[in-house]
């Protein structure tokens, strides 16, 4: 199978839990590798960009608000099946419809406060990925 790649972010909440730690070794557990990490700030305005395709859904401000509430974690993660992988990893976006064991059924609050998001597709993951890194921050030979 080939390899993929997904960008993930550890949002707000997840920052402010304090668990950037654990959710980073379930992720490494998981057998994905971090190519690239970051802690950043967004602003509404990168936040709204990043969502932009959610603009007519009515949590849209409630998400950028959110999103932009505190720091932020982006990755690029590759594995083979990264994609599905992941999500299936992280859960549904609803932790009350997670599966247990998922790190959104043991560590979100809310569909809005889901302490992480993942690519729903590689070509939207490479479109997502460029918004936070430049491809000379992407550490593709880990050896
Ligand atoms: S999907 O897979 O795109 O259809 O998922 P969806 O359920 O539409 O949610 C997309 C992102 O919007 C966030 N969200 C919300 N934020 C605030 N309030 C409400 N009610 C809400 N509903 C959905 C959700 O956390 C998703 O964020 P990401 O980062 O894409 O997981």
């Amino acid at each position: 199978m080939a390899k993929e790649r997904t960008l993930t972010i550890l949002k707000p909440d997840c920052v402010r839990k304090g668990l950037i730690g654990e959710v980073t070794k379930r992720i490494q557990e998981a057998g994905f590798d971090i190519l690239a990490m970051k802690m950043t700030r967004l602003t509404k305005d990168t936040a709204g960009g990043f969502y932009a395709v959610h603009k007519e859904r009515p949590f849209y401000d409630e998400l950028c608000e959110f999103m932009s509430s505190g720091a932020c974690v982006p990755m690029i993660l590759e594995k083979e099946n990264a994609i599905a992988d992941f999500r299936e990893l992280i859960g549904a976006t609803n932790p009350d419809e997670a599966d247990e064991g998922t790190i959104r059924a043991d560590f979100a609050d809310s569909v809005g406060e889901n302490i992480i998001h993942g690519s729903d597709s590689v070509e939207n993951g490479k479109i997502e990925a460029s918004y936070f890194f430049a491809e000379s921050e992407v550490v593709a030979n880990q050896a």
